[in-house]
């Protein structure tokens, strides 16, 4: 009998994957796949809430699985699969539709800010958040470790996960946002109060999974800092660039906050981004090794995600199931 917490976690197959998403959340996941039974999705149905060129989805697809299995995900010992391959998560998205009142997605901070940057706003795009919920609620997820952006969204789904059980009986388990105390929001480089992200245009804002050892010095070379000296862990806006550039290397390298203070006591912002973009290169030279390998051979990785889908269907399948069943559709016997 397997008792382990149930861990699901989503990640959009669009623009390139920076170290915002590793820092925030695939890190974590990779680190903590023998403590919880995990399922992870290649969320390409929400992909497509703005506009995508088909080739372009495809090749970003296909780079995101071969990046994630790169970064440690393990097909052994966790669920790996492409969303739109398991058609439950759009089915019970619709179910769920029908018990969220749309003022509550109306609020929701990053249907707000993404719905300011389009020309027309799709249905989609404001209906994002019950598609994340439906991902969620499929398996009986316990934890969903996100970075600190998805955080209203996790709350959400427990808002419609009550509703539903509420409104029928008691049928979806409420899950937790799992967020990490350090790298839950990396911010831009070249911009510190808003945060890394993969829909940008600036050439120096973040820092790509797959860039090269030169651009990630340059970047972090032109990271915007202050006119301070101290080199502190602060929450100070004023400080907001210095306190990025330490995270992320207290991320890279597992430091505690004292030691790395110690550590750069007495040096300047200078050194501090030439150590910053070391212990980057360092921790994504792997990364890239391993990924550049599995890159050759897209068919071992399509493979991989033919299985994960298997499992995500015969585990998502009963809880549709149920779902049915309590609102009240006649469930054929095939
Ligand atoms: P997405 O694809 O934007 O991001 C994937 C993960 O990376 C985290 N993240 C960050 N963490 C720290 N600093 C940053 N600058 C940063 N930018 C992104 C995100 O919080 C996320 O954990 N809606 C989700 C995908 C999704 C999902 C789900 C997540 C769909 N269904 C179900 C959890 C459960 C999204 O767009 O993530």
């Amino acid at each position: 009998m397997n008792d382990k917490k149930i861990v699901f976690s989503g990640i959009q197959p669009s623009g390139n994957l920076h170290i915002g998403n590793y820092l925030g959340a695939i890190q974590r996941w990779v680190d903590n796949q023998d403590a919880y039974d995990s399922i992870f999705c290649i969320v390409d149905l929400h992909a497509i809430t703005v506009p995508q060129d088909a080739e372009e989805l495809r090749t970003q697809t296909r780079k995101l699985a071969g990046l994630l299995l790169a970064c440690g995900i393990d097909p052994d010992r966790s669920v790996l699969f492409i969303q739109s391959h398991v058609t439950a998560h759009a089915e019970l998205a619709w179910i769920l539709n029908c018990v969220t009142p749309v003022n509550w997605l109306e609020r929701m901070t990053q249907y707000k800010q993404k719905a300011a940057k389009q020309k027309s706003v799709s249905t989609g795009l404001l209906d994002y958040p019950v598609l994340q919920a439906a991902d969620i609620l499929l398996y009986d997820a316990d934890l969903v470790p996100v970075g600190e952006d998805q955080r209203q969204h996790v709350e959400l789904t427990r808002d419609i996960a009550r509703r539903f059980n509420h409104l029928h009986s008691e049928t979806f388990v409420l899950p937790e946002a799992l967020i990490a105390k350090a790298g839950a929001r990396i911010m831009g480089l070249d911009n510190p109060t808003s945060k890394m992200s993969k829909s940008t245009d600036t050439r120096y804002h973040g820092i790509g999974l797959l860039d090269d050892p030169d651009d990630i010095r340059a970047t972090v070379r032109r990271a915007v800092t202050d006119s301070g000296r101290d080199i502190v862990f602060s929450a100070d806006p004023e400080k907001a660039g210095v306190n990025n550039l330490l995270t992320i290397y207290q991320v890279f390298t597992g430091q505690s906050s004292q030691e790395i203070e110690d550590h750069f006591a007495g040096k300047g912002y200078g050194d501090l981004k030439t150590e910053v973009a070391e212990a980057a290169i360092e921790g994504l030279r792997p990364i890239q090794q391993r990924y550049n390998k599995l890159a050759e051979d897209p068919a071992t990785i399509d493979k991989l995600l033919e299985a994960g889908a298997e499992e995500a269907r015969r585990r998502s399948t009963p809880t549709l199931k149920r779902v049915k069943e309590h609102v009240g559709f006649i469930i054929p016997d095939s």
